[in-house]
């Protein structure tokens, strides 16, 4: 079993939070589909449970799984402070079985691509068909590449992110270099992490890139009839000029 990659990086959920605080867009998108399949719900990669917990707080039973302790962690002790019961349960989304069938399953936030290899990507898939009850819907939201993106100069350094520090009271600054491999499809990029002025540590983050007609075949050949393909979270439907794909399946029976 090949490990993978990015552990370091979501090693710290109250970073996590910090760095993604003012991003929400997504989350009405989710409870307008956690209201259209209902209960039970399973979130693949839920992290802090950014997206788990207001869909928990609108009465849902919603488990999430991922792969980091320290994003589970940061779940954990929010919940703790709330009047509510969520799963969270450490586990790879290659290899999982809950003995138990979801109404919604999703992965959100570009999670899927962190899975890089085609026999990885098979056995997610397989494992959320198995969880997927007949009448359920899986969504999966990935970007859509946009090749000048990867194309930038990779020695030049990009401001990415600004966000207060969680543990005193300075800004970190996330800057960013990438390189994109042509071959295996996967953006290789760095993140160098400043605290006030002091530079404190680099991190990977390889994504791998799935271009629309490559994701919407591998669903295809992975028993999955996609329903809606849309480009934004406000449901406009897929183009060419889309930021995101957000891809509504049913399992082929
Ligand atoms: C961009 S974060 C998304 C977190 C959360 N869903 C959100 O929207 O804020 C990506 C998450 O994918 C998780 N992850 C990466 N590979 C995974 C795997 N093989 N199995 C389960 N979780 C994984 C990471 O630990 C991280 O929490």
């Amino acid at each position: 079993m090949k490990q993978i990659d990015c552990e370091a990086l979501y090693r710290d959920g109250k970073h996590y939070d910090n760095q993604h605080m003012n991003f929400k867009d997504d989350i009405p998108f989710y409870l307008k589909k956690a209201e259209f399949y209902r209960s039970p719900i399973l979130e693949i990669a839920c992290g802090t449970g950014r997206i788990t917990i207001p869909i928990a707080e609108k009465g849902f039973e919603i488990t999430g799984l991922d792969i980091s302790e320290g994003m589970l962690t940061s779940a954990r002790e929010k919940i703790k402070e709330m009047d509510l019961k969520i799963d969270f349960f450490k586990i790879d989304c290659r290899y999982f079985n809950l003995k138990k069938k979801f109404k919604l399953i999703f992965i959100p936030f570009n999670s899927f691509c962190h899975i890089h290899e085609l026999s990885d990507i098979e056995k997610c898939f397989e494992n959320i068909r198995n969880h997927l009850s007949n009448d359920g819907g899986f969504i999966l939201d990935i970007f859509n590449p946009n090749p000048e993106y990867f194309l930038k100069n990779p020695e030049k350094k990009r401001t990415r992110f600004e966000y207060p520090d969680p543990y005193s009271d300075k800004t970190v600054t996330i800057y960013e270099t990438n390189e994109y491999d042509k071959a295996k499809q996967i953006n290789r990029i760095k993140w160098y992490y400043h605290i006030g002025n002091e530079f404190i540590r680099e991190e990977e983050l390889n994504m791998r890139i799935f271009y629309p007609q490559e994701i919407d075949a591998l669903l295809k050949y992975n028993g999955f009839e996609i329903i809606n393909k849309y480009g934004d979270f406000n449901e406009a439907p897929f183009d060419s000029d889309s930021p995101k794909q957000l891809i509504e399946c049913k399992r082929i029976k």
